[in-house]
């Protein structure tokens, strides 16, 4: 085996059990590496925290992964990459990989073809308010409209991915959105896409997709899952020849983390570790 194609341990963190969507994107892509997945359960949502709150306990999230051995560690969370990535540029060996500038490329790819509308952001509080993904999306000329859908953060934690409660609240908030949008970019702007700048969002994909054909029919849908494990089999490309191990911490309830984290992830949860990050 060379070093290039060696197996890697990839260190995967999220508030919670969200990040298992980028996990999941990652392990197709990159079946071969070893992944430890890190969930901040116990401290859930960030997205309505401070940023220097963030960085804290972000920092504290990628220490521990980098002692059990992560050569690269992925910020799965958007909230965490907006607001602690750019303080904590330099400040570990490992490099950090977040899914800000990720999320806008995949963006300014679907976007191609369409037409010259914003990019319509649904995120958290904490990310809208930290306007990351308006900046990720100026790089690629491409300007965007940040909407903060807090409810939706709680109804996935609650299983609630296809109830008539989030179709009504997905329905609201997306109604809200165009209607604000259009106050900000005219009476007849059109999103040019949409961007899930949540981890928690692709579990409501298929609701989303079905409120905004209503509204918004033909504008397409991306997140930032698959384009963050295209970035990493660049910096970290590994042998594809078996598949790696999968390990989780968390630091709240294990057994809530297994039971949950299956849906997140598509596949069974064995073993979690449950580990305190307030040391
Ligand atoms: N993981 C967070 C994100 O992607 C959502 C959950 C939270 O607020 O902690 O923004």
């Amino acid at each position: 085996m060379t070093k290039e194609t060696a197996r890697r341990c990839i260190g995967v963190f999220d508030s919670g059990f969200g990040g298992l969507t980028v996990l999941r994107s990652l392990r197709q892509k990159l079946p071969g590496a070893d992944y430890l997945y890190l969930g901040d359960t116990a401290r859930l949502p960030y997205g309505s925290k401070s940023a220097e709150t963030v960085t804290r306990y972000t920092a504290a999230a990628v220490r521990v992964l980098a002692e059990r051995g992560a050569e690269v560690v992925v910020i799965a969370c958007n909230t965490a990459s907006a607001l602690a990535l750019p303080n904590l540029a330099g400040r570990f060996k490992v490099p950090l990989v977040g899914v800000i500038q990720p999320g806008a490329a995949a963006a300014a790819y679907a976007t191609k073809a369409q037409s010259v509308g914003p990019v319509l952001v649904l995120a958290t509080e904490a990310t809208v308010a930290s306007h990351a993904y308006a900046a990720a999306c100026a790089v690629h000329g491409l300007a965007a409209f940040e909407k903060a859908c807090p409810l939706l953060v709680p109804l996935v934690e609650e299983g609630w991915t296809s109830h008539d409660v989030t179709r009504q609240v997905t329905q609201i908030y997306l109604q809200e959105a165009l209607q604000q949008m259009r106050a900000e970019h005219g009476q007849n702007a059109m999103p040019s896409a949409i961007l899930l700048g949540c981890t928690h969002y692709p579990l409501l994909r298929s609701l989303l997709e079905q409120e905004a054909a209503r509204l918004m029919p033909g504008i397409p849908l991306v997140d930032s899952a698959d384009a963050t494990a295209e970035h990493v089999l660049r910096l970290a490309p590994c042998g594809i020849d078996e598949t790696g191990n999968l390990a989780f911490l968390a630091t709240d309830s294990t057994e809530k983390f297994a039971r949950l984290g299956a849906r997140f992830l598509g596949e069974a949860i064995i073993h979690v570790e449950r580990i305190d990050l307030d040391r």
